[in-house]
């Protein structure tokens, strides 16, 4: 019996975000029992809505967007857009949606499976059972600032953006981290760059303010260049870190690669009342897209996400995160996730095998 239907919107894209979307689609419908239902619309989305709308993103779709309970994205670009100019890429559609849907808050858990330390580059016993979480602020800062363009002036060119904060969107994101670093270990570690930026001094000032609401946790500030160095030093000493849009998108990378493969991880980007998109951290990878060989586990794994945050069944979540943990512990990887040591004893599968593997886990637990 139905108990609850939620709509979900689901736009695959481009590159192997179109070719991995199916199979997590598969595992997301063996993951529910009759409790749940699921109405999915589908829509283009980024490159391909350019090829056949001529924009990234039609108002259309941004509609669609609003009115669902859950986005669920692939991954869009490619090399046959990438000579557009910027406020016609594939990638503007995909902050088009992020700032349509206000989902400010990008929660990119880097965790290292326990099976995958040795997939990372680092010692394993540097990231060997890591658990970072990165939050970071999505519809702000230098990615929207204005004024922004390329302009000549007297015969030079000159290209400028604007990085810019207000108060209230420092207040509302760091209140994001504050509560999750509440639920974990009670450490949230601020990065900004408040030693040559003055939008980032208010960042820090916020943060600290709001901190008083939140004296339990413990706060520190990293500057975003230190930052980046203690992650490939001693990762651990992380728990959750908060910061703003480009800081967020440079250090979500580098906490991915701890953990062995960009391949592996989900990212939720959440709005004032948890509605959110839920994408791969990974993009499109056109120079593997179309082998069956692209890691479908990140798509699965978000998906995971949208069910805990947006679909209030933690439960699910649980249930396909378990499911991944199996597959893994059973030696099953995609290429991104081999181990480097050839001695190691693993069985290389496929996009659709591993998919088909995980819900071979969900169907008999
Ligand atoms: C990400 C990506 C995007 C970003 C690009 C594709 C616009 O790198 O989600 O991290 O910069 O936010
Ligand atoms: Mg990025």
């Amino acid at each position: 019996m139905t108990e609850s239907s939620f709509d979900v919107l689901v736009l695959s894209g481009d590159g192997i975000g179109a070719e991995i979307m199916p199979h997590a689609i598969r595992v997301m419908n063996a993951a529910v029992d009759d409790s749940i239902e699921l109405r999915l619309e589908y829509a283009d989305f980024g490159g391909c809505s350019i090829d056949r709308h001529g924009v990234p993103m039609t108002e259309e779709t941004l509609r669609q967007a609003q009115e669902s309970d859950a986005v669920l994205l692939g991954a869009v670009g490619g090399p046959k857009w990438d000579d557009l100019p910027v406020d016609q890429k594939p990638e503007k559609g995909l902050l088009g949606l992020r700032s349509g849907l206000d989902c400010f808050a990008n929660l990119r858990p880097a965790l290292t499976f326990g099976p995958l330390s040795e997939a990372s580059t680092l010692k394993s016993e540097l990231v060997s059972d890591l658990d970072i979480l990165i939050v970071r602020e999505l519809t702000g800062g230098v990615y929207f600032g204005e004024p922004r363009g390329i302009e000549t002036r007297d015969n030079l060119r000159r290209g400028f953006n604007t990085f810019v904060y207000d108060e209230s969107e420092i207040e509302r994101v760091s209140k994001v981290a504050f509560e999750l670093a509440r639920k974990r270990s009670g450490k949230l570690c601020s990065v900004d760059k408040a030693n040559v930026l003055e939008v980032t001094q208010l960042w820090r000032d916020v943060v600290c303010e709001v901190h008083s609401e939140y004296t339990d946790v413990e706060l520190s500030h990293l500057y975003v260049d230190n930052a980046a160095m203690q992650l490939v030093r001693q990762p651990k000493q992380f728990d959750v870190i908060v910061t703003g849009n480009m800081f967020g998108d440079i250090l979500s990378d580098v906490a991915a690669m701890l953990t062995g493969s960009l391949g592996m991880l989900p990212s939720a980007s959440l709005n004032s009342s948890n509605r959110g998109l839920y994408e791969p951290v990974h993009g499109t990878a056109p120079d593997i897209a179309g082998q069956n060989i692209a890691n479908p586990l990140a798509m699965i794994l978000s998906i995971a996400m949208m069910f805990r945050y947006s679909l209030d069944a933690a439960h699910v979540a649980e249930s396909i995160e378990v499911a991944v943990h199996r597959v893994l512990e059973q030696g099953l990887r995609t290429g991104d996730i081999m181990p480097l040591d050839p001695s190691a004893e693993c069985l290389l599968v496929g996009t659709d095998q591993m998919a088909d593997e995980v819900i071979g886990q969900l169907k008999s637990s």
